[in-house]
């Protein structure tokens, strides 16, 4: 995809599987990237080292705190003197019955996937403000990871789909405000991805797996590889024009099934 190279990329969560995966899809396209993650430094940096490029950054990031927030990005203008793409990735869940939701998992997950991304858009697009607008008139884009489950009810998610519709709501408030200065603001959607927070619950439950393998018309999860490909794209020239979106990747599991009974 062109219009990458050189690009300074912050991505929350980025020591995440979908993170990593994304982080080296623009390493690879001769982006800059900075991975932003509550681990412990020690880990984070050896995730970066990981990524074998000298272009690739740890800096620790935790998004339920705003100075945490605001230090990482310091770090990041730093290092790279400046920001052109913010990637919210950073995310929790806690799958209950809706009866036995807990305010503690509530209140945590919506800290974590909701208010943590405006925490980390904001520190992005105030960064992306002092970028001079290119050719496009673009000067910054930010992209949220949210999920197909921010449109369609998933047994005991109630806090998790809550807080990824609340993202959704609130990049399209961005995209509006900021577009007059240049700051493209989207969702990207995964479907069930075998990868972090669902490749463990998959593995280790069968109710949850029964589910998710009956869910997907393309019939297999999703890989965070395959998910990746559709941030570069946000990011690229060719989504210069595109604003207050999302893009669901989801192999059609948002599709409403009738057939089930056949299979
Ligand atoms: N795996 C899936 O099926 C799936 C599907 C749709 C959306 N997503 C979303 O993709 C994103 C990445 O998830 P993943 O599956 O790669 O999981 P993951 O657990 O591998 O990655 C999540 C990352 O977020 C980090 N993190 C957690 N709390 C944080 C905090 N307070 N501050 C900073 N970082 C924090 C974790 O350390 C971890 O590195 C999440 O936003 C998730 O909701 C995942």
């Amino acid at each position: 995809m062109n219009g990458l190279a050189d690009k300074r990329v912050f991505i929350s969560g980025g020591c995440g599987d979908i993170g990593r995966a994304v982080a080296a899809r623009f390493l690879t396209a001769g982006a800059k990237v900075v991975l932003g993650d509550v681990l412990q430094s020690e880990e984070g940096v050896r995730v970066a080292e990981a990524l074998h490029s000298s272009h690739a950054l740890y800096t620790p990031c935790d998004v339920t705190s705003a100075s945490s927030v605001e230090n990482s990005f310091r770090i990041a203008e730093e290092e790279w003197k400046g920001i052109d793409v913010a990637v919210c990735c950073a995310g929790t869940v806690a799958n209950e019955p809706f009866l036995q939701i807990t305010e503690a998992h509530w209140e945590r997950t919506l800290n974590v996937n909701l208010t943590g991304s405006l925490r980390v858009a904001q520190a992005a697009a105030r960064l992306m403000m002092k970028n001079a607008p290119d050719e496009r008139k673009r000067r910054g884009a930010v992209i949220f990871t949210g999920s197909w489950v921010q449109s369609m009810p998933w047994p005991e998610g109630g806090s998790y789909c809550a807080s990824k519709a609340g993202q959704e709501m609130l990049m399209k408030v961005m995209a509006q405000e900021l577009a007059p200065h240049g700051i493209t603001c989207n969702v990207v959607a995964p479907g069930i991805v075998y990868a972090g927070l669902s490749r463990a619950i998959y593995d280790s439950d069968a109710v949850f797996r029964q589910r998710a393998n009956q869910t997907i018309p393309l019939g297999r999860l999703c890989s965070a590889e395959e998910v990746a490909g559709a941030f570069l794209y946000l990011a690229s020239i060719d989504g210069t024009y595109v604003t207050g979106t999302t893009i669901v990747v989801d192999g059609g599991a948002s599709l409403v099934r009738r057939d089930l009974s056949s299979h």
